[in-house]
């Protein structure tokens, strides 16, 4: 599966495993005698929250969101628009949002805040990646997957182009591809 394009496997297809059962249960402990809403950010959280579901042993929800960034001008202020919302309300509810990495954190800045405004009970981030050297925003993130350094990546749901979301590990691309 290994193609000219990337540059370096980062994280392989046993090291996720491992440690998505570790975040599974972790969380499990966090949210005994609770039913948190787990809220994937589409496309890219997809396989990461389709495996970290089934290490979860309490019960809980899903629910999805789309969003994607305003360009330019949203990197001041982190908005984004919202393509598809949430099918359900988070009012009184314990939110889980699960993404696929950490960047600049606008985004999950914004989405936390506005969570919170609609009326949730908590609102917790579990990202399986976060290259903290690029964060322009603090923010508090919950539960980690793996941190890595500042490269484009790819696999486990994260594309480019499109492309390589299926790819069972995390790699690096090649830096001539992306720059
Ligand atoms: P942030 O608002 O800068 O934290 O943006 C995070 C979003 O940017 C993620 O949900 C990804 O969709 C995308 N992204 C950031 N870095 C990468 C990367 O290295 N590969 C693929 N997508 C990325
Ligand atoms: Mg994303």
């Amino acid at each position: 599966m290994e193609d000219q394009m990337i540059k370096e496997i980062l994280v392989s297809e046993e090291q996720i495993k491992k440690r998505v059962k570790e975040l599974g249960e972790q969380i499990t402990k966090d949210y005994q005698g609770k039913e948190p809403v787990v809220v994937g950010i589409l496309k890219g959280a997809v396989v990461f929250l389709s495996d970290l579901i089934r290490e979860i042993k309490i019960p809980i929800h899903i629910d999805f969101m789309a969003v994607s960034s305003y360009g330019k001008s949203s990197i001041s202020t982190g908005e984004v628009r919202i393509i598809k919302d949430l099918d359900f309300s988070v009012e009184e509810k314990d939110i889980i949002i699960v993404e696929d990495i950490i960047d600049t954190g606008l985004t999950l800045g914004y989405l936390k805040e506005l969570l919170v405004k609609r009326g949730a009970d908590s609102v917790k981030i579990c990202t399986l990646l976060d290259k903290p050297e690029r964060r322009k925003i603090n923010i508090n993130v919950d539960y980690i997957g793996f941190t890595i350094p500042d490269e484009f990546i790819i696999g486990y749901g994260l594309d480019y182009n499109e492309k390589y979301r299926n790819y069972p590990f995390v790699a690096a691309l090649k830096e001539e591809y992306y720059k």
